[in-house]
């Protein structure tokens, strides 16, 4: 297709909007297909009524029970979303886990400790991405109660983003990823007289328990280029432009088939005077999109805190609270800390997220 224009249009997306007017993108493969941007006379999320099942939501899932265990939120063919809480116990009480479901990775919202792989020992705290490729044992091993949200990849397997004309280094280097320290398991293991002698095992969302009578961490050295690894918040840099706004495909972290993980982290904000300082209005035309919000300030949004989760369906055009909007131009910087799955598979919520949901959000951009 040939680019058109018509009407009033500016030079350079999301920069230059005529005043009082409002420029939404609509957009095809999440941010890198074909694309038109709209100028509108009024932001497309002031409706007065929507009557039906496609609407944003709002979840705070810090309502949701302390209680040890997994609670899946999300899930379609290619992904299950869910929220972990791991309590410490004696090394007595460990056991392993094995997902022969799909590649897990886990994001610590709270907690600090230990996963045992049977590659070998990977700290964490909060803030840390940790991927466990499917069939891996692992053990979560808390210093302190932890909390995970917890994006299981299955029908492809985690990959790194490409990075094109910025470099392999971009974003994260890949010397910045945590590697498993099988030496530093060997010391633990033996400190805590070699537990975890059970395996659980996930395939086809049913529940398998391995019992053995020794150790189940028993490797002594490994080689290759599939194994578990860490990658913390504070280790990524972020891509921008001071001139104008990125998409949010710039802040990619993980690539599967069917969806992708982006990370939001602070950055200053776009310099330039005419330059779009918030997210677009945009319509993500073949994406679901859930937002974790980790911690910070939400900038476009109103009325949020750490641990709670947007979801907005593709099929309606979305953008920042109109109070962002206003605050932004006395801002030089974000400060917000999030996780995004963008699912090309629509998303189906689970019964789980009900209690826990904000009511009435889809009226939020209501003034
Ligand atoms: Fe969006």
């Amino acid at each position: 297709m040939h680019h058109y224009t018509q009407g009033r249009t500016t030079s350079q997306a999301h920069k230059g909007i005529p005043e009082g007017a409002y420029e939404e993108e609509q957009g095809l493969k999440g941010f890198f297909g074909p694309v038109s941007h709209l100028l509108r006379k009024k932001p497309s999320t002031r409706w007065s009524q929507i009557d039906g099942p496609l609407k944003p939501h709002l979840y705070d899932l810090i309502k949701l029970p302390e209680a040890e265990g997994v609670k899946r939120l999300f899930h379609n063919a290619a992904l299950e979303v869910s929220w972990q809480w791991v309590e410490k116990k004696s090394p007595d009480k460990l056991r392993g886990f094995r997902s022969a479901d799909g590649d897990l990775l886990y994001f610590c919202h709270k907690g600090e400790g230990e996963f045992l792989t049977e590659y070998g020992l990977l700290p964490y705290r909060r803030g840390h991405y940790i991927a466990i490729p499917k069939c891996i044992v692992h053990t979560i091993a808390p210093k302190e109660k932890s909390n995970f949200f917890v994006i299981e990849n299955l029908n492809s397997h985690y990959e790194e983003p490409t990075r094109g004309m910025v470099g392999r280094h971009a974003v994260y280097d890949i010397n910045a990823l945590g590697k498993p320290d099988l030496e530093a398991q060997m010391a633990r293991l033996k400190e805590w007289h070699d537990p975890v002698r059970e395996i659980e095992v996930k395939k086809g969302g049913e529940r398998t328990r391995f019992t053995y009578n020794e150790t189940v961490y028993d490797v002594i050295g490994w080689k290759g280029d599939l194994f578990p690894f860490t990658l913390h918040m504070d280790n990524m840099m972020p891509l921008m432009s001071h001139r104008a706004h990125l998409p949010p495909s710039a802040h990619t972290t993980l690539v599967a088939r069917d969806f992708v993980v982006c990370t939001f982290l602070p950055r200053p904000l776009e310099r330039d005077a005419d330059a779009l300082k918030v997210p677009f209005y945009h319509q993500n035309i073949d994406y679901d999109e859930i937002l974790f919000y980790h911690d910070g300030d939400f900038f476009s949004r109103d009325n949020l805190h750490g641990g709670m989760l947007t979801m907005h369906p593709a099929g309606f055009p979305h953008g920042p609270h109109p109070k962002a909007f206003k605050a932004a131009s006395s801002k030089a910087e974000t400060n917000e800390y999030a996780v995004m799955i963008d699912s090309r598979l629509p998303l189906k919520c689970d019964a789980a997220l009900n209690e826990v949901e904000v009511a009435q959000y889809w009226k939020s951009w209501q003034g």
